[in-house]
């Protein structure tokens, strides 16, 4: 039975428990979302013991040395001691330098980072509100294409850091962030593998970030780009992407309407089951998936089974936070 030592308490892991449950079920506020080690929301620090280097997996380096983990995976095999990380440490300052609604519920936010940060398109930074909200937001810039990092964040119901983010920030507001971090993001080197990108809402800001990336750095073959929401109101930056159709014939952009109402031109149905209808065969084809967990978990599915190797496929679920 291991043990851990959290502010000036002891707690007792039961089998196969995580650190993230234990405190959890005894009533210890940690934030977490995906509860599976992808978002880095539920970052601590052991200041004794060490924590299994399968709860490190996706940490930065330096982090690994100064012994982080990540709760929500951590079943460690000896007592810890363990601590909430210092912000001082893992986070970073940015300036808010745009703020404008891409839909009624979409927010486009604009961050200038204080120093510069090594990011990729598609992976996703993590704000800072009231120092105990950390939420993830995926990256729909490409550093060198944009000069600030660019977010799309979707209002949702009495939803306390989108709620914030729409409602209160403003220009030139600092930011606390972490990041960035996740592995959702275009590798160049096989220029002719056909590309397969599939979101939900503002699952369009990790995609719309590497399929500017790709077709950037000269993707060859076939990229198709499905966005799907339920009525028209939801779809956004369709002008950007038609241009980018145009400037570019081996891209094909699919909006689709899972609504009742679906005008000409406009895929109908749920995205996935609409990109697997055009793309019955997936061997061979590498495949982006973001936005909303329960697509994101049938797609994964249908594409392994219409042949896609699972290492081709890349997902970001935007799991909502659990405090
Ligand atoms: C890897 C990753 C990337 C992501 N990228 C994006 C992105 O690019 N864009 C984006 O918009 N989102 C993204 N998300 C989701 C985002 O991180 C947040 O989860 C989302 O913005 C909601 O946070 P919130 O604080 O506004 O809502 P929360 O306060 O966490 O609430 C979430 C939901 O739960 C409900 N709720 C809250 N408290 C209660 C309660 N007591 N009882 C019942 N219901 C309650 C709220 O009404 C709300 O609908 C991503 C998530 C992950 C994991
Ligand atoms: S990494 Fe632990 S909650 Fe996401």
């Amino acid at each position: 039975m291991t043990n851990i030592h959290y502010d000036n308490k002891h707690y007792e892991l039961a089998e196969n428990q995580s650190v993230l449950e234990c405190l959890i079920k005894q009533g210890v506020p940690v934030p977490s979302s995906c509860r599976s080690g992808v978002c880095q929301t539920c970052l601590m620090q052991a200041t004794a013991g060490t924590p299994p280097p399968s709860s490190q997996n996706g940490l930065k380096e330096s982090l690994r040395l100064q012994n982080y983990f990540l709760a929500c995976v951590c079943q460690p095999t000896e007592d810890l001691e363990i601590t909430m990380p210092d912000d001082r440490h893992i986070s970073a300052h940015a300036t808010i330098r745009k703020l404008e609604l891409l839909t009624d519920e979409i927010m486009l936010v604009e961050l200038e980072c204080a120093s510069p940060i090594n990011y990729r398109a598609g992976q996703f930074i993590n704000l800072v509100h009231d120092s105990s909200h950390v939420r993830s937001y995926s990256i729909a810039s490409v550093p060198r294409l944009d000069k600030h990092i660019q977010l799309h964040v979707r209002r949702l119901p009495h939803g306390r850091v989108s709620g914030w983010i729409h409602d209160e920030l403003s220009f030139g507001q600092r930011v606390e962030m972490r990041g960035p971090a996740g592995d959702c993001f275009y590798v160049s080197g096989k220029p002719e593998q056909a590309l397969l990108l599939i979101g939900t809402g503002s699952g369009l800001a990790p995609l719309y970030g590497i399929l500017r990336d790709a077709l950037d750095q000269g993707h060859q073959g076939p990229v198709r780009l499905f966005h799907g929401s339920r009525d028209l109101h939801g779809l956004y930056l369709m002008e950007e992407l038609r241009e980018l159709e145009s400037r570019f014939p081996n891209f094909t952009y699919h909006p689709c309407l899972s609504g009742s109402e679906v005008p000409d031109g406009f895929a109908a149905g749920r995205v996935h089951e609409a990109a697997l209808a055009e793309t019955p065969q997936l061997k061979g084809w590498r495949i982006f998936l973001c936005g909303h967990p329960e697509m994101v978990k049938m797609a994964r599915k249908k594409a392994f089974l219409a042949g896609a190797s699972l290492q081709d496929i890349h997902a970001d679920a935007f799991n909502v936070s659990h405090v």
